[in-house]
């Protein structure tokens, strides 16, 4: 059964979030594609995981034979995060940009599933080549050329730790300048800022589908 993970990060309701409304466009694309399909949805933000405490982390790096119970318990919860990771065809983040990198909420849920032997530094990896869409959203612009481009570390940091690390397949979609609406010294780039959201919402309708396609395949 073709199976997205959907996990969302922003502060605010889909009302008022901008990486909300697109994740749900993309999951509605998706779905349309696979009707029977299952979505397992996290909001990191109403319910989030624990950060990774001494005992997860040494549970993570120990033989479970040697584990205390509460190592035990510890390392089961976070191969609870893995086994939906690893069950999913597709996954799809939606990553707020807050104090210029991923909610802490966010960074938390990937100290769980970053386990060695299991998901990294290990040579048969089943996340190994599974697509990740995220939805980067951010109140200004980091594109390159721009005066704030050295500040990004949604994008970079997302790259290096599901890419680089995980060996999953990141494909970015960055509404951006979201403040435009809300700051009087951004008036001047609403236009710039209604056009990213609109081509955000473009784009995961696209990539929706064709994650959806790629699941069929
Ligand atoms: C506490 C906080 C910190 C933020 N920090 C940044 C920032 O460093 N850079 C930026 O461009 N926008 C920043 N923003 C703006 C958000 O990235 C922007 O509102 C974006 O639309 C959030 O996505 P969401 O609408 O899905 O929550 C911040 C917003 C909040 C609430």
């Amino acid at each position: 059964m073709a199976t997205l993970l959907h996990l969302d990060s922003s502060l605010w309701p889909e009302q008022a979030s901008t990486s909300r409304a697109v994740t749900a466009a993309f999951r509605k694309a998706w779905e349309e594609q696979h009707p029977d399909g299952i979505v397992v949805y996290r909001d990191l933000d109403a319910d989030p995981v624990p950060h990774l405490d001494s005992l997860a982390a040494v549970a993570g790096l120990t033989d479970p034979a040697g584990h205390t119970p509460e190592q035990t318990a510890a390392i089961a919860r976070r191969l609870r995060f893995v086994e939906e990771l690893e069950g999913a065809d597709a996954v799809l983040i939606g990553a707020p940009m807050i104090n210029f990198t991923v909610p802490s909420t966010l960074k938390a849920w990937l100290d769980q599933v970053v386990v060695q032997g299991r998901t990294f530094a290990v040579e048969e990896s089943p996340i190994k080549g599974t697509p990740v869409y995220v939805v980067a959203s951010r109140g200004g612009s980091y594109a390159p050329g721009t005066p704030r481009e050295g500040f990004e570390y949604v994008q970079n940091y997302l790259q290096a730790v599901l890419g680089d690390m995980l060996g999953m397949e990141v494909d970015f979609i960055v509404p951006e300048l979201t403040l435009a609406h809300v700051t009087p010294a951004m008036a001047e780039l609403i236009p710039l800022a209604d056009a990213s959201r609109a081509r955000a919402h473009e784009d995961a309708a696209v990539k929706g589908k064709s994650a959806a396609l790629k699941a069929i395949a």
